[in-house]
């Protein structure tokens, strides 16, 4: 049993070394990270953002056309099915999405085939435009500084636009674990941290939060070194370019053995609203 255990231990190392040295080759494509994120998003189960960012979507926009920015959206299937959710009051429905990893361009414009994707950090983003919407869905940790990112958000919103906002809870078990790797930093920012930087926020107004319990499958990633590696990369949030030690993975594999199955990741969407008057008016 202890030597499966060592086995496991170093599958998971040399899965991480090679993480590693691929994405700080020069020709990294991404394709790791996404293939990362779908592993990892596999093992979730319960509760999720989707609905509730449908009924804000929804029960805050009264127009017949919306413009909807979509930062850190990756390939856009989070949104499609958000959208997918809403019964469409909208005649028209325009997507900007913003997000460095040029590989997921292709899957966004099959999503929307009239969005724009624009493959930068959401950091050097530029634009004119101002949309109804501005959605960052679990992106926010990606952000060197988040709390200029929200004002940033916020000066995107045309008047009376809303801003929603998803991450990890205070009390989020997959938060404990990030903290566990990476410390605290920015990237461990929790819903209750985007909700006080919201209401601090001059251009923004009625900061929100609303709480939904996912449940994780740790017993999937105790199974297969595959999943674990690839949702200990996830969690890093790219806190650092280095492979995680072997102390640090003992540590963690030990924390989820005695957490057993379905772990709660406890999660919040935080909306606030741009101050000012809707005229009712959009399109670029
Ligand atoms: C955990 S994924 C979430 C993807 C999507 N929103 C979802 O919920 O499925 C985080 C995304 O943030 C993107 N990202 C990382 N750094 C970013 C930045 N500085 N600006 C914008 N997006 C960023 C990543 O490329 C990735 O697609």
């Amino acid at each position: 049993m202890a030597k499966r255990n060592r086995e496991f231990l170093h599958d998971v190392h040399s899965r991480q070394e090679s993480a590693a040295s691929t994405r700080n080759s020069a020709t990294d494509s991404g394709e790791g990270y996404a293939r990362a994120l779908r592993l990892f998003t596999n093992t979730f189960g319960g509760d999720s953002e989707k609905p509730i960012i449908a009924q804000a979507i929804a029960s805050s926009i009264q127009l017949q056309r919306i413009a909807i920015l979509d930062v850190g959206g990756g390939d856009g299937q989070c949104l499609r099915k958000v959208l997918d959710l809403i019964e469409w009051p909208y005649s028209r429905v325009d997507v900007t999405g913003v997000d460095p990893r040029i590989e997921s361009r292709s899957t966004f414009v099959r999503h929307f085939p009239h969005g724009q994707y624009h493959p930068v950090r959401f950091e050097e983003f530029a634009c004119a435009e101002r949309f109804d919407v501005v959605l960052a869905v679990q992106s926010l940790y990606y952000m060197d500084d988040p709390a200029r990112a929200i004002t940033k958000m916020a000066g995107l919103l045309r008047p009376g636009g809303i801003l929603i906002v998803t991450t990890w809870a205070d009390s989020c078990f997959l938060r404990a674990l990030h903290r566990m790797i990476c410390g605290d930093s920015s990237r461990s920012i929790s819903a209750e941290e985007v909700k006080g930087i919201m209401e601090m926020t001059d251009a923004l107004q009625d900061a929100d939060v609303e709480y939904f319990a996912g449940k994780v499958s740790v017993s999937s990633w105790l199974q297969n070194p595959d999943v674990l590696s690839a949702s200990l990369t996830v969690l890093s949030r790219d806190c650092s370019s280095a492979p995680l030690r072997m102390p640090t993975i003992e540590l963690i594999v030990s924390k989820l053995n005695e957490k057993g199955d379905n772990a709660e990741r406890v999660n919040g969407v935080v909306t606030a609203r741009r101050r000012g008057v809707s005229h009712g008016m959009n399109g670029c």
